[in-house]
């Protein structure tokens, strides 16, 4: 496995490998459901990149940029285990050279749930991606359904920029309990790690309320915020139920939808979603 960190010295790499080429962009502090993104890259491309970049612009001010986890020499042995045969980790000043000043914006699919609770964070993943899917030149990008907005603002970037890259989104990896897994969940103290997966629960319930035949929206946001609310330890910043395409929210009998939420446990925010009516 080749670690670069300049952007020629990527280029250089990039153009000795043979394609497809599968690109996992991550933030690091790498996870199972990372290793899963690789694996899948690994099994359905001839080469597998992968980037390991703290993406400043996707922060608020208020958010962990300082805090994020990070720990390098474990990534890379991960990466390496999962068969990844080029890594990037560029420093901030390589992604964004003084004088930076163009942002991709991506408008209604970017506006709702995560962007209207965290103000340029999509601006920032769309910016970066861009920039990624340019240094690396993949014929695919694996990204997890876990962050589904995210997802969602990728794929509508690559089909307005024509960007020749098809998006692979892979299913969610949890923990025993159900805990979405994420970077931020090392934030948790223990209490606040056991009552983790009451968003989880909260899902879960919604969907067995679905398959039970209950299809109004609003019940349905009901009914998770309602055990969201009984957890003493958490604290509910948004539950959607959402069409899964445009991410609006729906009101009356749904068909498909998106199930969503954000919801603090102190500090650290989680979000995760389950997607109903899927085939
Ligand atoms: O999902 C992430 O880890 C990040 O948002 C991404 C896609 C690597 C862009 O920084």
């Amino acid at each position: 496995m080749k670690v670069v960190t300049t952007l020629d010295d990527l280029r250089q790499a990039r153009a000795t490998l043979l394609g497809p080429v599968g690109l996992t962009p991550t933030m690091g502090y790498l996870h199972e459901g990372h290793v899963s993104l690789a694996r899948r890259a690994r099994a359905e491309c001839a080469s597998v990149a992968a980037s390991i970049f703290v993406n400043p612009a996707q922060f608020g001010p208020s958010e962990d940029l300082a805090s994020y986890p990070r720990d390098l020499p474990r990534d890379l042995e991960l990466l390496a285990a999962a068969g990844v045969d080029l890594v990037w980790t560029p420093a901030p000043e390589i992604v964004y050279p003084a004088g930076f000043q163009t942002w991709i914006s991506v408008e209604q699919v970017a506006a709702p749930l995560e962007g209207a609770h965290r103000a340029g964070h999509f601006r920032g993943v769309a910016t970066v991606v861009a920039k990624l899917f340019n240094a690396f030149q993949p014929q695919r990008a694996y990204f997890g359904q876990k962050d589904a907005q995210q997802a969602a603002v990728i794929r509508q970037m690559a089909r307005d920029l024509d960007f020749p890259v098809e998006i692979v989104i892979c299913p969610t990896v949890r923990e025993p309990d159900g805990l979405a897994m994420s970077s931020r969940n090392a934030y948790l103290d223990a209490a606040q790690r056991a009552a983790a997966p009451v968003l989880f629960h909260a899902l879960s319930a919604a969907a067995a309320a679905y398959a039970a035949g209950v299809r109004d929206a609003e019940n349905l946001r009901q009914l998770m915020a309602g055990i969201i609310d009984a957890e003493p330890l958490a604290r509910r910043q948004y539950v959607s139920c959402a069409d899964p395409v445009t991410l609006q929210e729906l009101d009356g009998p749904i068909g498909r939808a998106l199930l969503s939420m954000a919801v603090y446990l102190g500090k650290t925010r989680l979000i995760d979603n389950l997607v109903l009516g899927e085939a």
